[in-house]
């Protein structure tokens, strides 16, 4: 899946900076990925340290996380996809607003109509008690998951294309995620906003990676958000947006007074935070607000940043920050 702002071309950038800066082995701290987006940072350090909460605001990317990091068996998993994957489609809320019927050509007919019983009968079998609900979540992320691979979208869904792109007319296939079961898992997955969720936390390494400029998380990928969810409303204008999160960070007005409130109370004692050269907080201000909380480093790498709008393109270049602080007295 590709994902606006994702780290996985700079794991190893993070991972050098990381180890170089945090005195003790990895395999003793706990770490938190508060900004966890598709998961790319934390399903790299999850096998390195002791233990890691990963959090997201949005509830898909929740599911995803979950599915990932804190699934404990895949017993009967592939049976239920082939159950599910076999399903005659039919028609439900996704097909009568999100397809060329419904005047938004974000899937073909067909793909609809199978994420509408697919997404049903997974919530059939959670109120019939067939399943648990870390299940629940592991099925619902495979559904995003291949519901997001055959969208008619440049990978965004604040737009679909006007016709049908080629994966998008190929028909949704329920791949199992590549999960590594662990029998008690120590991590721990949140679905929070982060101001509100940090004071409760505690660690050795915070890893921050929250939005940088305007582009609202939730309105980029409601889509995936309302199969997630799966309550109908009455989809509005040209997109089919409904209420989304209006995150801070992605606020001009709000962003820098939400960050310094964020690095204020953080009980960690090494604090990581990226941020693009590009972005609504000028990265000076950062470095000078985090002066005034404890000892101050800075890396800086080149980066291809992922252009949604023409991803074909060569990608936009831009420099990635990496800001560091280090709060020794907590
Ligand atoms: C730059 S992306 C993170 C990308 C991630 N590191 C990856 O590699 O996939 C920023 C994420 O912050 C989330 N977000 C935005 N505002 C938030 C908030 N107030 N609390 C928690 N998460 C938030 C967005 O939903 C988005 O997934």
């Amino acid at each position: 899946m590709h994902y606006i702002g994702s780290k996985e071309r700079l794991l190893d950038f993070l991972q050098t900076q990381i180890t170089l800066h945090v005195s003790k082995p990895l395999k003793q701290c706990r770490m938190c990925d508060l900004f966890a987006g598709a998961g790319s940072v934390s399903r790299h350090f999850a096998p390195q340290v002791a233990q890691l909460q990963c959090n997201d605001i949005e509830y898909y990317s929740y599911l995803i996380n979950h599915a990932y990091l804190a699934t404990a068996s895949l017993q009967d998993y592939p049976e239920q996809l082939d159950a599910l994957g076999g399903l005659k489609g039919h028609e439900g809320w996704i097909t009568q607003h999100y397809t060329a019927q419904g005047g938004r050509l974000y899937f073909n007919d067909e793909n609809a109509r199978r994420i509408d019983a697919i997404r049903q009968e997974i919530e059939t079998w959670m109120r019939s008690g067939r399943i648990d609900t870390q299940r629940y979540r592991l099925l619902l992320a495979t559904l995003i998951v291949a519901a997001s691979a055959v969208a008619n979208t440049t990978s965004v869904f604040s737009a679909f294309l006007k016709t049908l792109k080629k994966s998008a007319q190929k028909p949704l296939v329920l791949q199992p995620l590549e999960i590594t079961p662990q029998r008690a898992s120590p991590h721990l997955i949140h679905n929070a906003d982060a101001n509100t969720l940090l004071p409760k936390l505690q660690g050795e390494i915070l890893y921050l990676d929250p939005p940088y400029n305007l582009r609202q998380y939730g309105a980029n990928y409601h889509l995936l958000e309302s199969i997630a969810h799966y309550v109908p409303f009455t989809p509005q204008g040209k997109t089919g947006l409904g209420a989304y999160h209006s995150s801070a960070y992605s606020r001009r007005k709000d962003a820098f007074s939400a960050l310094s409130n964020l690095l204020h109370q953080a009980h960690f004692e090494y604090i990581f935070l990226s941020y693009s050269s590009d972005g609504i907080i000028n990265n000076d201000a950062i470095a000078h607000l985090m002066r005034r909380i404890g000892t101050y480093h800075q890396a800086t790498i080149p980066h291809k940043r992922f252009n949604a709008k023409n991803a074909t393109a060569a990608s936009h270049r831009t420099t990635e920050f990496l800001h560091i602080l280090h709060k020794p007295y907590m």
